[in-house]
């Protein structure tokens, strides 16, 4: 079966012959590992914080469970950051690309026929 997503890419170079400066997804590539890694850490992250709340009911917690949302908590700071980045490093990559594309096509209007 063609995914949504495959059938987007095909029609997008169909109607771009050269391609999209940065090319579709069609599978799940890194980003969107570290964004799944995201999610379900936060959800570990939340869920320490809540047992957190429920042991102090019952006097004051061992540290192990005081200081177990600490390291979702820095999984989420390395992996949210890493989110944070992506959006402005593909303009980045996207602004060199069409530069590189654009000095190509100069290039070879420059050839001789
Ligand atoms: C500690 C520093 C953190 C940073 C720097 C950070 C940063 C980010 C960034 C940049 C995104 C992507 C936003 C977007 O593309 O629209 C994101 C998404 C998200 N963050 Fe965080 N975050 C942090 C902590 C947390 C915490 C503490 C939680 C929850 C307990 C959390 C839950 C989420 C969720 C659920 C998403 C959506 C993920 C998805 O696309 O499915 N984050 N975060």
């Amino acid at each position: 079966m063609l995914s949504p997503t495959i059938v987007a890419s095909l029609l997008t170079r169909a109607a771009d012959p050269i391609g999209p400066t940065i090319p579709m997804r069609t599978a799940m590539n890194s980003s969107d590992w570290i964004r799944r890694f995201h999610r379900w850490t936060s959800i570990v992250f939340t869920t320490t914080v809540a047992a957190n709340f429920v042991a102090m009911t019952k006097g004051p917690p061992p540290a192990w469970i005081t200081y177990s949302p600490l390291l979702p908590l820095l999984l989420l700071l390395l992996s949210g950051l890493y989110l944070f980045v992506l959006p402005y490093a593909r303009t980045w990559l996207g602004v060199r690309r069409g530069r590189q594309a654009a000095h190509a096509q100069s290039m070879a209007a420059a050839l001789p026929e």
